[in-house]
């Protein structure tokens, strides 16, 4: 019996077998265990453990299609990799009621991010501030230096902002490169940019550089989507009435707010995992937007009715998110997604993200409002259930919709359904 221990030294020089097998004793898996985890499905072990450190096999998720979409006139099929059942299913439904009113229609800003250098110790910071901002084109240079390809797609830092702030530790100076990313996320580039001008911004200020990181909080690269949603579509006026009442609540309350861009990012989330893109940095991005917009945490989704009592939607939210480099190029399903998607570029998938973020906020505001949201999640709770105590084929249709009616939807209740079921009753 080997020491349970996770001081581990040269666990990273192990190939990932050799860790595996470390882990299957240390935490006594099975065998059945051992062979899931190093199934690799679409990837090449190799490349796996080039992703991230450690690596004992992959982390499998379902890759479902939404359907319906149409985007500024196009049709779109949008893959979502999520845990999470209705989503897909949601943003599909949505996406169907929209097209009946024209589809989604979309516009993004330039793809630019902020990369932050935080110069701390200066003596005169607003004079350093606007020292800094005398010596623009030199800061802009030093940073397009670090990157030549981005400057060949038409990229690269474009701009400098300084500001001075208040902070536990008195006033510091915030320099933000303003970096044009075209296809890419970005993160790389803009922090190489960000490290690069440390030195000179040390020179001029007088004072001394700290951080030198890329901003999640993405003001510049943003999103938009607007669609109709046709009252007749959605059962009369008096469902949009509900939806407006239900959007009002996540104005009015931030309790109910992080659940109402929650369900946004549902579907936004799907679709950044789904391409290989960074979903912590595009939900940082949006929460932090959210409050950044209202000056309180408020919704990134807006809904008004037009003069025929239709539903409007809206939505802007930041989109850091890339269609080269990084796991986008290496994961092969991702690569898939994003030719599903037929995105020709990173602002394209911005602007789908943009539709998809309303769909889904849509479709979950409408549920709430009227039927409540149980009555979807029911249905596909209740099929994996019927599954799970052994039904097949029609006999899960059948169990589902008695669950669903009895409202009652329990592992038990499904035994005691299938068992009559069999025996004829
Ligand atoms: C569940 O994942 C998402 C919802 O809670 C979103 C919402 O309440 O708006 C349904």
């Amino acid at each position: 019996m080997m020491k349970r221990s996770s001081e581990v030294s040269g666990f990273y020089k192990l190939s990932p077998e050799e860790r595996l097998k470390y882990v299957a004793e240390f935490a006594g898996l099975t065998e059945e265990e051992v062979k899931a985890i190093a199934a690799t499905g679409s990837m090449k072990i190799e490349d796996v453990n080039r992703m991230i450190e450690n690596v004992i096999g992959t982390f499998e998720l379902p890759f479902g299609i939404a359907t319906h979409f149409r985007i500024n006139g196009e049709d779109r099929l949008i893959p979502m990799a999520i845990e999470e059942p209705s989503v897909v299913a949601a943003a599909s439904k949505a996406a169907k009621i929209a097209r009946a009113g024209g589809g989604f229609h979309t516009t993004s800003t330039e793809p630019i991010m902020i990369g932050q250098v935080q110069i701390v110790d200066v003596p005169d910071p607003h004079g350093a501030r606007l020292k800094i901002l005398e010596k623009k084109e030199e800061i802009l240079a030093l940073a397009n230096e670090q990157d030549p390809v981005l400057m060949k797609f038409g990229g690269g830092a474009k701009d400098v902002e300084v500001r001075v702030i208040d902070s536990p530790r008195g006033k510091m100076v915030i320099v933000h490169l303003l970096v044009d990313c075209r296809d890419a996320m970005g993160a790389n580039a803009v922090n190489t940019m960000a490290e690069a001008v440390g030195p000179y911004l040390e020179r001029i200020t007088g004072g001394r550089v700290y951080l030198r990181i890329i901003s999640n909080l993405a003001i510049y690269r943003l999103a938009r989507a607007r669609a109709v949603f046709p009252k007749e579509e959605l059962g009369g006026e008096d469902v949009v009435d509900a939806v407006i009442e239900a959007w009002a609540f996540a104005a009015a309350d931030p309790f109910r707010c992080a659940t109402h861009n929650k369900g946004i990012m549902n579907g936004v989330s799907a679709v950044v995992r789904a391409t290989g893109n960074d979903t912590r940095a595009v939900e940082a991005g949006a929460h932090s937007y959210a409050y950044f917009k209202h000056g309180h945490y408020g919704p990134l989704t807006y809904y008004e009715k037009d003069s025929d009592g239709n539903l409007v939607g809206t939505i802007e939210l930041p989109v850091a998110v890339g269609i080269i480099g990084g796991a986008t190029k290496v994961h092969p399903v991702a690569r898939a997604a994003i030719k599903i998607l037929g995105v020709k570029s990173a602002r394209e998938l911005g602007e789908v993200l943009a539709a998809v973020g309303l769909a889904q906020n849509f479709a979950a505001l409408r549920a709430l409002a009227t039927e409540g949201i149980q009555r979807g999640h029911m249905a596909l709770h209740a099929r994996n259930i019927a599954a799970m105590v052994g039904a097949v084929g029609e006999e899960i249709d059948i169990l589902v919709q008695k669950m669903v009616e009895m409202k009652k939807v329990r592992m038990d209740i499904a035994e005691e359904l299938l068992k009559e079921l069999r025996s004829g009753k």
